[in-house]
């Protein structure tokens, strides 16, 4: 698009369309309501809450707390809620093992927060770190996260959280064949309604730090590599994430999603463009603890970074965005 030179059109003045609320409003090109968001939300075994160090103002709940908060959401308009188990340390083994316990800790949250607010959907991540003393998504062989053992245990996972009320399924561990093990495993077993929405573009970023801390998952490195490069994405990589994406969704799909969100906007709107598919972006909690440390230091306008944050993925294209603010975005778009 080339715009005329402003010589021959003196009259060009695109600040008219600023010059007031009304006018910005009804030429707004994309809008941010609590519809856009999924309450991102950490539960864990105690009772009450715990605070986040790394994430201000954020905290573990408790299961009941989930159910309440299930109610709030409601109340709020935001229509989900991505739940992520904090495990405790002493219960964690180099398989994963309590991932696929029926009775586990998102087995009695999923429960409890559909019984709360059965008009809230719900979603729940496959993978194992939270369930593994290494902190890897994979089972550990050889010294490598091994690919397709891993598989088996996630199926497991994934019907045991079908089976307590999941909604949306979301296999987050960038790993090959995911989409297509999930989906077939689901028809097999009569629960062909549950979503998938599949980390489809996931980058090993350093922004998943904070969550780290939230979910109680320790250093890696102590079996296994030092970090999740051998699967998740190199940051440096476009074309690559829409393979990623184009093989999720001939796998079985039904949305999908980039992550972390604001430094990979360009992926979002790529990946918008190229699959017309429904397309969410996870503002990860290093972008919520930036956005907080930032204002809490008085060096930005917090609740003007939240909005500004969030509805930037809504310009890029995304059908909607992981949050840990959405609550709080929630309410100040008057939810
Ligand atoms: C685990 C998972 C991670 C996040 C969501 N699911 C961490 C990771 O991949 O290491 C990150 C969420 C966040 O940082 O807010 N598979």
């Amino acid at each position: 698009m080339s715009l005329p030179p402003l010589a021959p059109y003196p009259a060009l003045r695109l600040r008219r369309l600023r010059q007031a609320d009304w006018i910005r409003r009804l030429v707004r090109e994309s809008v941010l309501t609590p519809a856009d968001l999924i309450w991102s939300m950490v539960v864990h075994e105690g009772e009450g809450e715990v605070p986040v160090a790394s994430m201000p103002g954020f905290s573990r709940l408790s299961v009941k707390q989930c159910a309440a908060a299930a109610v709030e959401a409601r109340k709020l308009g935001v229509p989900a809620i991505a739940i992520f188990p904090h495990i405790d340390g002493a219960k964690k083994d180099a398989a994963g093992s309590l991932a696929a316990d029926p009775n586990g800790l998102i087995s009695q949250a999923v429960k409890a927060m559909k019984d709360a607010a059965p008009e809230v959907g719900i979603m729940c991540d496959v993978a194992l770190d939270p369930f593994t003393d290494h902190g890897h998504d994979g089972i550990i062989e050889n010294g490598q996260i091994a690919n397709d053992a891993t598989i088996e245990r996630l199926v497991e996972q994934a019907l045991v959280q079908a089976r307590a009320g999941c909604d949306i399924l979301a296999p987050s561990d960038m790993m090959d064949g995911r989409c297509a093990a999930l989906r077939t495993a689901l028809e097999a077993e009569g629960l062909q309604d549950a979503m998938i929405m599949s980390y489809a573009a996931k980058y090993a970023s350093a922004f998943y730090g904070p969550y780290r801390d939230a979910i109680g998952s320790g250093k890696l490195g102590t079996a296994g590599p030092a970090d999740k490069k051998t699967y998740q994405m190199d940051p440096a990589n476009t074309e690559e994430a829409l393979r990623e994406v184009a093989l999720d969704i001939a796998e079985g799909a039904d949305m999908v999603m980039v992550k972390p969100g604001m430094p990979y906007l360009d992926i979002v709107s790529r990946v918008v463009e190229a699959f017309d598919m429904p397309t969410f972006a996870f503002q990860v909690s290093g972008e919520y603890a930036m956005i907080m440390a930032a204002a809490q230091n008085g060096w930005i306008d917090e609740e003007r970074a939240i909005l500004e944050s969030l509805g930037a993925f809504k310009r890029a294209g995304a059908a909607g965005i992981i949050t840990y603010f959405a609550p709080r975005a929630a309410r100040m778009l008057g939810g």
